[in-house]
């Protein structure tokens, strides 16, 4: 199959993803005609009179009233995303963090349960684990390669079927056409991090996603700029069956899932995304599609290279021929799935002697910046987890992470040949 962004382009008619998003129009002309939206940098907006500040704070009139509500650079980043996406509504967030528990806080209530897969970001899984299963929400941790065992968790109290497209750091890809049919027969939303995958590489509709969860900090903010987060709600989901959102009434253009976030959960945890973070963003979205082809293409590589490198235990990218998720991946993904592979050493003292040798190549935190970064996350993200946990997790004491970014392939080449001659 060729899955090449060129070939992507299906619909010659319709605008390609750049130009969509770099033609994103402003909800409202700027008086000066700016090319950019300039930063609306305030806390609140001024009315006419007393009849038009009520109607804008009851949904009747669309006028922006307080930024922890909403504001106009922020809704344009949020009308980017949705041209980038084709998602109904989308509502951005202080970070990926503040998105997903503000998902789970809008669908979840004491009692209900959330099937998920246990390989997450660290701070999802103490999220699930130990703050919302405090308030009574029981995380049900299967193996989401097993559809025998997510159809068996799922009962009447499940909100919710939770995984990452890709999962990081272990880089499975769940079967999600597979998982989807389960989950229509049994009426339950799946909602899906997407951080590690950007709308450009994914063949969106193949995978059943009803809401999209980002760390906009990743591939959008561009160069590591900003933190930030996005929901998306693809409107797929009949609510109807979950107890905390079946009696809302209905809104035109927006699920009860939207206007519980927006009209409650969103503004009582009061984890806005702020003007300047969006305005940053909003230009990373311009060029997201061209750092991606790049990134993934230098991920995709460095992978094979490395692959025949006799120092290096085992190299995890999921379009090798050596990853049990090449079939999959290759249906779902468009061009190379992502920026991020690991590769696993002989030991925690050959990551470390690894990880120190290295010169252009920077050890630190984050995905998708332009910089390539490397990290060990057993003993950093992970670090504060019992072994038992790890375990639990499938965290690897072996294991190192590279997020790829703008460098010359031989220039990044050369430096992982300095870190594997230092042990
Ligand atoms: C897959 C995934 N989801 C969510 C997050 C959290 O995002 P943020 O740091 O923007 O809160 C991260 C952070 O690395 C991540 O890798």
């Amino acid at each position: 199959m060729d899955n090449s962004f060129e070939n992507a382009k299906k619909d010659a008619s319709s605008p390609a993803f750049s130009t969509k998003i770099i033609n994103t129009p402003f909800a409202k002309p700027d008086v000066h005609g700016a090319i950019n939206l300039p930063i609306y940098r305030n806390a609140a907006f001024e009315f006419a009179d007393s009849k038009a500040i009520e109607e804008a704070f009851v949904f009747r009139r669309d006028q922006h009233t307080y930024s922890r509500i909403s504001n106009p650079t922020v809704t344009n980043l949020e009308d980017k995303i949705r041209s980038a996406s084709g998602a109904e509504t989308v509502m951005t967030m202080a970070s990926g963090m503040a998105a997903i528990s503000n998902t789970f806080m809008t669908i979840a209530y004491a009692g209900c349960n959330i099937v998920s897969s246990p390989h997450l970001f660290g701070n999802t899984f103490s999220l699930l684990n130990t703050t919302l299963s405090q308030f009574g929400v029981e995380p049900r941790f299967v193996d989401t390669n097993n559809l025998t065992e997510i159809a068996s968790a799922i009962d009447e109290n499940t909100c919710a079927f939770f995984a990452e497209l890709i999962t990081n750091p272990h880089l499975e890809v769940a079967n999600l056409p597979e998982i989807a049919k389960i989950l229509r027969k049994k009426n339950v939303p799946m909602i899906i991090d997407t951080t590690v995958i950007p709308w450009c590489g994914l063949d969106f509709h193949k995978t059943g996603i009803d809401i999209e969860i980002v760390s906009t900090t990743k591939y959008i903010s561009g160069g590591a700029t900003s933190i930030g987060g996005a929901i998306l709600d693809y409107g797929t989901f009949d609510w109807g069956r979950n107890k905390k959102l079946n009696g809302l009434p209905p809104v035109k253009g927006m699920s009860k899932f939207a206007l519980k976030l927006r009209s409650e959960i969103g503004r009582n945890l009061g984890a806005c995304m702020n003007p300047d973070t969006a305005y940053m963003q909003s230009l990373g979205m311009e060029t997201l599609q061209l750092r991606y082809e790049r990134m993934s293409q230098t991920a995709y590589d460095l992978a094979v290279y490395l692959s025949a490198h006799p120092k290096i235990r085992k190299v995890n990218y999921p379009k090798l021929p050596t990853s049990p998720y090449k079939a999959i991946s290759d249906e779902l993904f468009i061009g190379n799935p992502g920026a991020m592979f690991t590769i696993n050493l002989q030991s925690k003292q050959d990551c470390y002697s690894f990880m120190n040798a290295l010169q252009v190549i920077r050890r630190a935190t984050n995905l998708f910046d332009n910089k390539t970064l490397a990290i060990h996350p057993e003993s950093t993200i992970y670090g504060t987890f019992s072994a038992e946990m790890k375990k639990v997790m499938g965290i690897e004491d072996d294991l190192i992470r590279f997020s790829v970014g703008l460098e010359a392939r031989e220039d990044l080449i050369r430096d992982i040949e300095t870190g594997l001659n230092a042990f």
